[in-house]
């Protein structure tokens, strides 16, 4: 995933609000829209045991170069991904953690997770990188079993982020870490974009900031909180630009809300950290 491309791996001239993946279909909940968007996104994929897909933790995607260098995978350590899409990350993991190790990737839409077991299998990594079909808000794991909880632009996509959080933490050692980057607000976000399912789905209605956050985080039992900024990359990750001008064109006064709310820099990007307190 280079800078160009968004959180959700749309083409550099569509926003993810504009891909096929994000486009909200007759499904009610904005869970269910949230799972078919991804399950389609997914199954338009093919497996690859390309160099390209291999590496992508030497590809320059910002806030996941920083979560990579945060976690530091190493012989031995147990890391859980909640959202773990096609697998990428997971795999990356899986081959410095070794056989000593665990990788493990979580996310609820089967296409996603039958992707990255097939991408899994054609890396012969299948007995250290395992996917699972699960919900972040019950992850099927008992307390205390990994290093690290890691997430890529995902709890933006969680409607009660509280408790997607005190479950990451509950999985977590303690002394473990939770590393996640996710999309911000930097201002209350207009009523219209909140309800766009479009939006919520493109991993930008369903953002908070970055004080509510760190809140739900120190709520959730995380110390030694850390925040990186990435909103000079949000512009071009998320291409905010294509956002606002699509409301521009409903020339409503909410929509111009939008507009301005957007243009404004009302939307950012951030890496979060935090330690579970030891027993
Ligand atoms: C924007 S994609 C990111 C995928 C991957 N982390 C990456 O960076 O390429 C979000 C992923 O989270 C998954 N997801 C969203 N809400 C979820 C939930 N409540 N439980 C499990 N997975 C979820 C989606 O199915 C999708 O695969």
């Amino acid at each position: 995933m280079n800078e160009d491309e968004s959180c959700c791996g749309t083409k550099s001239s569509q926003s993810c609000y504009e891909s096929d993946c994000c486009q909200p279909s007759s499904s009610t909940s904005i869970e269910d829209v949230v799972r078919e968007s991804y399950g389609k996104r997914w199954a338009s994929l093919k497996a690859t045991k390309s160099a390209q897909a291999k590496s992508r933790a030497s590809m320059k995607f910002p806030p996941h170069d920083a979560l990579w260098k945060e976690l530091m995978p190493r012989e031995g350590m147990r890391v859980l991904d909640i959202g773990s899409g096609s697998g990428e990350t997971v795999l990356a993991i899986a081959e410095k953690v070794g056989s000593t190790g665990k990788a493990v990737g979580i996310d609820f839409s089967p296409e996603g997770i039958k992707l990255a077991q097939e991408n899994a299998k054609k890396r012969g990594l299948e007995s250290i990188a395992e996917f699972r079909q699960a919900h972040a808000l019950e992850l099927p794991f008992p307390d205390n079993s990994f290093d690290a909880a890691i997430s890529e632009c995902v709890v933006c996509l969680i409607q009660d982020k509280q408790k997607a959080l005190n479950e990451k933490v509950r999985v977590l050692k303690p002394g473990g870490r939770v590393i996640m980057h996710d999309v911000i607000t930097w201002a209350p976000m207009p009523k219209a974009m909140r309800e766009d399912k479009g939006l919520y789905c493109g991993c930008i209605g369903g953002a908070v900031s970055l004080d509510e956050y760190v809140e739900m985080m120190k709520k959730a039992g995380l110390t030694n909180i850390k925040t990186v900024d990435f909103t000079k990359n949000a512009k071009r990750m998320m291409n905010l630009e294509a956002v606002a001008q699509k409301f521009e064109q409903r020339k409503a006064t909410s929509a111009q809300e939008v507009v301005d709310f957007v243009r404004k820099g009302g939307i950012g990007y951030a890496l979060l950290i935090g330690t579970k307190k030891q027993a």
